[in-house]
């Protein structure tokens, strides 16, 4: 998908509003991950050298409508000044006088971050007044916040409606041919990891691919309703009971289309997250004990489908990561995925805190930044943030 690069634009001189994805997880004020600082930084080192006058616009957490101290930007301007070698001054709102002050006093080459998009109501219902406001702000809109394209909010499309000029990021761009090129001709085996809690968070993505994808390797919570909706003995393991039809159904789908859904043949169980660990001999779960990761045997077999395929998508852990007696099966596909030199694309919160946490991210052809809109892109569905940059 070809959008209007931010690279060829004349920027000098020129004010530019640039939606970044900066919603970074926080305990209290402190960044816990800044990875989404870091990635939008090439697009707006490329506009401050450009000679524009840059506007940062962010959104952070879900403060729904109303200014909350505890959404603030304020942290985020302290690290994005750090990574970029330069203090990064935070307005006090997105829109109003004194935010027009600012903006108009700006110099080529100086940026500024607007304080939280969400503080107002307007952002998230795509208010046509603040839309307004916003995007007199500036003359060019850069949209750098994949990680938001799937939300038809003001600073991601009303602005791209009413500003003169508009063009995608380099991060925009970046995610946009990754995750494209699992969808139109990937090199084949191309094979699928998917993983975490819920069946019905992914049912549109499996859907999706199963006409592109050779096979679905399925680990987490999610793979015990699959193995309960055949009948077999899961114990107490977490299963969506509503949802068993729709994990036959996908089942049926596969074996009609050639796709093989590979899933757990064995476990790590326990009675409670913080009792003893076991390992099942077999694919059956005793009563009484829960399913907590994919067991040894099931390592070796999701290793072996990995190593011998050429495009690889992960998403989801394969466990309860963040308990180290039940992340080796999540350990084990990263490894397996820094080992291959196939095409590998990591998306989603969790599988890329876990991808963090071994180590393995640079080994990575492409970790996405967006969560939900990595999702609803790999589903097939159009992102408001992304049509908007294509009239
Ligand atoms: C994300 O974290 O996935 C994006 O920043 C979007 O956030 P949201 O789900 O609150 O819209």
């Amino acid at each position: 998908m070809a959008l209007r690069s931010v690279n060829d634009l004349d920027l000098a001189g020129k004010r530019v509003l640039l939606r970044a994805d900066l919603n970074v997880p926080l305990e209290g004020t402190r960044i816990t991950d800044d990875t989404r600082i870091r990635e939008s930084l090439p697009t707006l080192r490329l506009c401050l050298a450009k000679g524009a006058r840059v506007l940062v616009a962010s959104h952070l957490g879900r403060p729904k409508g109303t200014r909350n101290d505890k959404y603030s930007l304020a942290p985020v301007a302290a690290r994005l000044g750090e990574l970029l070698g330069k203090p990064v001054r935070l307005a006090p709102d997105c829109v109003g006088p004194e935010v027009e002050r600012m903006a108009g006093e700006l110099a080529s080459g100086e940026v500024i971050l607007l304080e939280n998009t969400r503080f107002h109501a307007g952002e998230e219902k795509n208010d046509p007044a603040l839309a307004e406001q916003m995007a007199k702000l500036a003359d060019v809109f850069v949209n750098d916040a994949f990680g938001a394209a799937h939300r038809a909010h003001v600073s991601t499309v009303g602005v791209a409606e009413r500003i003169p000029e508009v063009a995608a990021g380099l991060l925009m761009q970046k995610e946009v041919d990754a995750l494209g090129r699992l969808l139109s001709n990937p090199e084949k085996p191309f094979c699928v990891v998917i993983g975490g809690a819920k069946v019905s968070d992914k049912m549109g993505v499996i859907r999706h691919l199963l006409g592109v994808v050779d096979e679905f390797l399925i680990g987490g919570a999610m793979a015990y309703t699959f193995l309960k909706a055949q009948g077999i003995a899961v114990g107490d393991s977490l299963v969506e009971n509503d949802r068993l039809d729709d994990a036959l159904a996908i089942l049926k789908a596969a074996k009609e289309k050639g796709v093989a859904i590979h899933l757990p043949v064995d476990h790590i169980i326990a009675s409670a997250p913080d009792a003893p660990p076991a390992t099942t001999p077999g694919v059956a779960i005793p009563d009484g004990q829960k399913g907590f990761d994919i067991g040894p045997q099931s390592v070796v077999l999701y290793q072996a489908r990995v190593a011998n395929a050429k495009t690889i998508l992960w998403n989801g852990p394969m466990g309860l990561f963040e308990n180290p007696a039940f992340a080796q099966g999540t350990r084990a596909v990263a490894d397996a995925l820094a080992a291959s030199s196939a095409f590998h694309v990591v998306g989603g919160g969790d599988s890329v805190a876990a991808l963090n946490q071994t180590g393995l991210a640079d080994r990575i052809a492409h970790v996405s930044t967006g969560g939900g809109a990595s999702l609803e892109f790999l589903e097939g569905r159009e992102l408001p943030g992304i049509k908007a940059l294509q009239r």
